[in-house]
């Protein structure tokens, strides 16, 4: 797949399909690492409970993608890297976040070109977050 000339979107959050395609991918996401035994790992960092995870990613994922900023409204600066300090995050970690989520956005039909773009970003971001060695 090769990234093409810029898209007639102003935002990515517009090119995804605005706010209910942004809340589909998030449950995907959550859903996925519930249910596939290759997100063990990722699950395992998170507690029992996702439904906090699920609705901050939500409002944070809005603002990322250059919409609504209902994380920044509401928390201030996202400061992710410091708000991932409590979960030891390692390259095992980071990479099945990194194919969780890619596979939500193939799953929940982000168009190809949009998501080999975001599956870039989430590299970086992802990457940043890493707090121990392996
Ligand atoms: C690299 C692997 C990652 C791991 C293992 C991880 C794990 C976690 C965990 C355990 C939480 C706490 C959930 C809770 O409060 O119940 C969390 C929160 C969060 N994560 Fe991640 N995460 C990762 C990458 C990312 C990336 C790449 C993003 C953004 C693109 C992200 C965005 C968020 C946000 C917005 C929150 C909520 C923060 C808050 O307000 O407390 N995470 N993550």
């Amino acid at each position: 797949m090769q990234i093409q000339d810029k898209p007639p979107f102003d935002t990515p959050f517009e090119w995804i399909g605005g706010e209910a395609r942004v809340y589909a991918l998030v449950e995907r996401f959550y859903d996925l690492m519930d249910l596939e035994p290759g997100y063990a790992a990722l699950r395992a960092v998170h507690g029992s409970d996702l439904s906090n995870a699920r609705q901050r990613l939500f409002w944070f994922l809005c603002g990322w993608l250059g919409g609504p900023q209902h994380y920044t409204e509401r928390f201030g600066h996202p400061m992710l890297r410091a708000r991932h300090l409590p979960f030891p995050i390692g390259i095992l970690e980071r990479d099945q976040w990194l194919a969780c989520m890619d596979q939500a956005m193939g799953e929940t039909g982000v168009p190809d070109d949009l998501r080999l773009r975001l599956r870039q970003s989430f590299f970086q971001t992802g990457d940043w977050m890493r707090n121990k060695g392996v």
